[in-house]
């Protein structure tokens, strides 16, 4: 992995150890948007009652999809086929719900652990084809961490 991401990463991993999960993601939204060239809006979606739902983002502009149904766009088809989807081209994608319209490409990747999808990393880049094979690895990492956070207070509060 680049540098860069590997410094990010052990920036989010030791932040992590001390705050709660949406105090993470807002802080993980931040970082990869400000420290990361083409990252130009990034979101993270939490999954409840079936529906994704806007809990934390960083970017110039608010979405009008902060409640997102598993049957839609991008973000439902990474949390319902639990996968990473790497769209080069939203134009030439007909899953994909416009959000922006400066926005090319686009990167989710699911926030699971033992094959529970707990929400999602969203970014959109304003450059076409932007994200390529180490910035999923790097995302999916990130991913990892936000993962271990929900597990753990899903199973306090339990
Ligand atoms: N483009 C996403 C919707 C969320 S916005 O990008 C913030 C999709 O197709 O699901």
């Amino acid at each position: 992995m680049k540098e860069r991401f590997q410094s990010l990463l052990s920036q989010i991993r030791s932040e992590g150890e001390e705050q709660p999960l949406i105090q993470l993601a807002e802080r993980v939204c931040q970082l990869l948007y400000r420290q990361v060239e083409g990252y130009d809006w990034v979101g993270v979606y939490m999954l409840e009652d079936d529906q994704l739902h806007l809990r934390a983002w960083a970017g110039d502009a608010a979405t009008e999809h902060t409640v997102i149904d598993l049957g839609e766009g991008i973000c439902g088809l990474a949390a319902r086929e639990k996968r990473t989807v790497n769209v080069p081209d939203v134009g030439e994608d007909d899953r994909y719900l416009a959000c922006f319209t400066s926005t090319r490409s686009e990167l989710v990747v699911p926030i699971m652990k033992d094959d529970e999808v707990y929400g999602e990393i969203d970014i959109d880049s304003d450059k076409a084809d932007n994200f390529d094979r180490e910035d999923e690895a790097f995302v999916n990492s990130i991913a990892d961490v936000l993962a271990d956070k929900a597990e753990t207070e899903a199973a306090k509060s339990r």
